[in-house]
């Protein structure tokens, strides 16, 4: 077995149908032909008609529609391993085209089957499959049509209905399907195998001709059934009536029709191209017709001229040479080209000849056609392409009398089933010797003494029967016999009715060899064998051909022919070598095996017939298929190729594996947790015995390379995002350096970014450093554009914070703040010993009730004392400084002497306050006039200064009316008199009467200005 078919595996281990099993692999008893049948009844029964044997799979026609071809059944089927869903022929098409894909192999799909078994529509339904679910483009789809359409006009020139089968293929078919790199079908090419011609001229009851003559007459229109001079009427055609079954009811002629001529436009086919070809099969139908009447002397003549016309016009060869040489024959006798007559019998079957060489050739043209019109266009890649061969071949015939289509047919199937043999029995069992690995024998027959009897080199059948057409005497079929009874008289596989025992020869006739072939023993009748070997066509009629204008018929038949003295190759020989080039083609693909049977010889739906199953089963072969399944190992792969593949699971053989191969698989499948049962490792290559290890593993890896995939996804993900980053960082700074350059502009779009980022930059840099507290001065410096908007939002901040400073501060604290605004706005700046005040709290009073005299109090009376303080006053005659008190009340500033009031000075009366700007305590209260005449001014001197004349100032209500003097304070000394207070800075306080009789006054300088 090949690489790619043990890759299939059974279906069945995780799945199963309702009915039966769907691998006969798991049949309990898979020896038995009654249980396997059985299984095959069983699940037609139920309309399944697919089972697998391991990767070969059964299918039975059922005769009716099933809904299981459908897109979405394809679609189930696509890149899904085979064991996963049931059986089905797209399972095999999708792991054909996959294998193919992966392993860079070419694949073949081998479809066999008796006639009418369903192998044409098996091989349409891989076609479709390809069609609809590889990859595609518009050249592609171009090919897809092609490809398909292909079918309607092979089968409309090589298909006809028989007994078996309505729409019977009468040749054999081998396409190649290729694909591109990308797995596209791309091109395409078919190989025809014997056509079988004589259907042309002659049908058995029952039986039609080939479908495109009773398609052109019912379908074509009037005028080219005018042009082509045919009449709308099969019965009229002596070669359509030989079966008498014009009409089919399965089949529709004039719709066909349709199809066939839209087919061959679509393969290319030009207006021109089509009225010729159909000019030939018209012409053909027109040979049919000609009849011929004997003459006494023994020739022939032709009753009517009419068909010769025609046939005339439509071939385009002049009418009088035609019609001698369909009743002459051309002999050269003694070195002269003589025209012999022919007799009435001979005249019939020159035309007959003539009729199928015309037909035959013509087939293998419209193969040719359509193999250009498929080719894979590419030359320079076509060495690259795959390809899935079909082969869509007849099936072993047996009928009541054999002939030499059936010896060819036959023949054929002999060496399909010793390719199988070579490719599955034989050499799965020559390569575990090879492998040392040990096999259980499994019993199989070998088929090859067949094909030697058939086709030996002097001593096969076909040799035989050459040497018999070509010597020289009376050779016959008969004569062919008796070479044949001399010559392979004695080998086991073949019986004439002179060999035979009495039994056998009851059943045969005297001119009937009896071939026993694998699949059962035929008879086959030597009558035309020689006729059919030779395909003998007069060489008047060739050289008729020769001169036709018709195109086709030019390439059909070429002047080369006429002159070449070679012999030409007979039938039977030239079939014998096609088909070893078939073989040749077919062992450099991996195979895949479709085996169709028929189950009933009705055409009826639901019938299954157990004997007419039972021997196809047998010729297909089967029961050995599975015996070989079941016997040994289902997998094996060189290990190379398995180490490749799987060596990404274990760390040990990732990336590379540098020992012997033998241990880097060891090691793998060890690492895998294969068990020792469940594999061998051979000489070259790893065995493995069940399809669900392998099956395993295989998942394994995908999920590994998902894991993989996904990985590379993210990091590219990754990587986009980066880059589009850095492109937007790019881009900002591009902006950014752009803005700055226009940033004294107007607002504009170059600069509105970075205009924009200056202004959000301010007031995120303010929003995180706005000031805490009202002392808290601080503010970020505005860019230019914002400096109103940042001294407004300065100025609302400041409000903010004073307001909720306010709403916090005491009655005890509010007042203290009021004397220390009054304080803050006499003095500041003002007086030099103002900053030494600040810090400290103004006091209620200095003196309280216990330190002045009662007497004082008494005389106050309900006056009520606001504020007390001691002072010194300085005498208005020698400055004298005395220790007294300054009461004040509402209404009055008090000085006082122990228990005496010595000066009361009505607020009223108070017209200023003078005080220096040093740092001294000294002040005069200035008094009106009126009072001056009793005292004068008074001078005094407090500790408090600050305190104390802000007190007075609030008290008296003289805010304005303190005055800071620089230098010198003049007072009244009273009676009109005028002091002088003369004010300097020292390094110490001197209060002291100067020699020009001024108070003179030297204070510390505390504050530098
Ligand atoms: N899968 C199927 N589903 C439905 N009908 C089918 C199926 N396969 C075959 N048939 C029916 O059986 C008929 C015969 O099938 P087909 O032409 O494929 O046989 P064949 O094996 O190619 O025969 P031959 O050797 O004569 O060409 C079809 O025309 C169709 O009616
Ligand atoms: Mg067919």
């Amino acid at each position: 077995m090949f690489d790619w078919e043990r890759a299939m595996m059974e279906s069945a281990l995780t799945a199963r149908d309702r009915v039966g099993v769907q691998d006969f692999v798991l049949l309990e008893n898979h020896t038995s032909e009654v249980a396997f049948i059985e299984n095959l009844r069983k699940r037609f029964k139920e309309n399944l008609i697919y089972t697998y044997i391991g990767s070969v799979l059964v299918s039975v026609n059922p005769y009716k529609d099933l809904e299981i071809y459908t897109k979405q059944h394809m679609e189930r089927y696509r890149g899904v391993n085979f064991y996963e869903v049931s059986p089905h022929i797209y399972a095999v098409s999708d792991n054909a085209y996959r294998s193919m894909r992966s392993e860079k192999r070419d694949q073949c799909i081998l479809i066999s089957g008796e006639s009418g078994a369903g192998k044409t529509e098996a091989s349409k339904k891989v076609l479709q499959y390809y069609a609809v679910t590889c990859p595609a483009s518009e050249h592609v789809q171009t090919v897809k049509d092609r490809l398909l359409q292909s079918n309607p006009v092979l089968e409309a020139f090589g298909n006809a209905k028989t007994l078996r089968n309505d729409n019977s293929s009468r040749f054999g078919k081998y396409m190649d399907v290729q694909f591109d790199f990308k797995g596209a079908p791309v091109g395409g090419h078919i190989l025809n195998y014997l056509l079988e011609k004589s259907r042309v001229v002659h049908q058995s009851h029952g039986e039609r001709n080939f479908h495109i003559f009773y398609q052109l007459i019912e379908g074509a229109e009037d005028e080219l059934l005018r042009r082509l001079g045919l009449e709308r009427m099969a019965q009229q055609y002596q070669y359509l009536v030989k079966g008498s079954c014009p009409k089919v009811s399965s089949i529709n002629d004039r719709s066909d029709w349709k199809v066939v001529r839209k087919a061959l436009s679509v393969i290319g086919f030009s207006d021109d191209e089509v009225e010729e070809l159909l000019s030939i099969i018209a012409s053909v139908l027109h040979l049919g017709n000609v009849q011929y009447s004997g003459e006494d002397s023994g020739s022939s003549y032709i009753t009517t001229d009419t068909q010769i016309k025609y046939i005339a016009r439509l071939l385009g060869v002049d009418f009088s040479v035609l019609k001698e040489a369909l009743t002459h024959k051309k002999i050269t006798a003694k070195g002269e080209e003589l025209m012999s007559p022919l007799n009435q019998e001979q005249a019939s079957s020159a035309r007959d000849a003539l009729s199928k060489a015309i037909y035959g050739r013509t087939f293998t043209w419209l193969v040719n056609k359509i193999n250009t019109s498929l080719a894979f266009k590419d030359k320079f890649n076509s060495k690259n392409a795959s390809v899935i061969g079909l082969l869509d071949i007849y099936g072993f015939e047996v009928f009541q009398n054999n002939s030499f289509e059936q010896f060819c047919i036959n023949y054929c199937n002999e060496k399909l089933q010793q390719l199988f043999i070579e490719l599955t029995l034989k050499s799965e069992q020559e390569e575990y010797e090879a492998e040392g690995i040990t096999w259980e024998p499994v019993q199989y027959f070998n088929n090859k003494i067949i094909c030697d009897l058939v086709e030996e080199k002097f001593k096969g059948i076909i040799s035989i029967l050459d040497e018999e057409c070509l010597r020289p005497g009376d050779a016959s079929d008969i004569t062919f016999l008796v070479k044949l009874e001399d010559t392979v008289g004695g080998h086991a596989h073949f019986v004439t009715h002179k060999l035979a025992d009495g039994k056998t020869r009851k059943v045969m006739g005297r001119e009937e060899f009896r071939l026993l072939h694998y699949a059962g023993e035929v008879n086959y009748n030597v009558n035309g064998f020689l006729d059919k070997n030779n395909d003998l066509l007069f060489r008047n009629l060739k050289e008729v051909m020769c001169s036709s204008e018709n195109r086709i018929l030019t390439q059909c038949f070429s002047r080369e022919e006429l002159t070449d003295k070679k012999l030409p190759e007979t039938t039977a020989t030239q079939f014998k070598n096609s088909l070893a080039k078939l073989m040749e083609i077919l062992m450099s693909k991996d195979p895949s095996y479709v085996r169709c049977i028929k189950p009933n010889d009705a055409k009826q739906a639901g019938r299954f017939e157990e004997v007419l199953v039972r021997h196809q089963v047998k010729y297909l072969g089967l029961m050995e298929n599975l015996r070989v399944r079941r016997a040994g190992f289902a997998y094996r792969r060189r290990y190379e190729v398995f180490l490749q593949r799987y060596k990404s699971l274990c760390p040990d053989t990732w990336p590379s594996w540098d020992g012997r191969l033998v241990d880097g698989v060891s090691t793998l499948v060890k690492h895998l947790g294969y068990k020792p049962e469940e594999y061998k490792l051979g000489r070259t290559k790893i065995f493995i015995r069940f399809p669900k290890t392998l099956f395993a593993t295989e998942e394994y890896r995908k999920l590994r390379l998902s894991a993989v995939q996904v990985q590379a996804w993210w990091k590219g993900i990754l990587a986009r995002r980066r880059a589009q980053r850095r492109r937007q960082a790019v881009d900002t700074i591009r902006r950014f350096i752009k803005g700055f350059m226009f940033r004294h502009h107007p607002r504009c779009p170059e600069n509105e970014y970075f205009l924009d980022y200056v202004r959000y930059t301010f007031l995120m840099k303010l929003h995180r450093a706005l000031p805490k507290t009202v002392l808290d001065k601080s503010w970020p410096t505005p860019p230019p554009a914002l400096t109103e908007a940042s001294e407004l939002l300065r100025k609302l901040c400041m409000q903010n914070l004073v307001w909720k400073y306010c709403k916090t501060i005491s009655p005890e604290w509010k007042h203290q703040l009021e004397q220390k605004v009054v304080a803050s706005e006499v003095f500041k700046d003002k007086k030099d010993n103002y900053p030494q005040s600040v810090p400290k709290l103004f006091v209620g009073t200095r003196l309280d009730g216990d330190d002045i005299n009662p007497k004082v109090l008494q005389a106050l009376g309900t006056e009520k004392m606001k504020y007390a303080v001691p002072v010194t006053k300085y005498d208005r005659k020698g400055f004298k400084a005395r220790a007294r008190q300054l009461l004040l009340t509402a209404s009055s500033a008090i000085i006082v002497e122990e228990a005496k009031l010595k000066q009361r000075i009505d607020y009223s009366a108070l017209k200023g306050v003078s005080v220096s700007s040093l740092s001294d305590g000294l002040f005069v209260l200035h008094v009106t006039c009126e009072d001056n005449k009793q005292k004068g001014d008074a001078v005094l001197q407090s500790d408090h200064v600050i305190e104390t004349l802000t007190k007075v100032a609030i008290c008296a209500d003289k805010i304005n009316n303190i005055n800071i003097n620089q230098s010198s304070i003049k007072f009244t000394l009273g009676q009109g008199k005028e002091g002088i207070i003369d004010f300097t800075s020292g390094s110490e306080l001197l209060v002291a009467k100067a020699k020009n009789g001024h108070l003179s006054v030297t204070a510390p300088r505390l504050n530098s200005r």
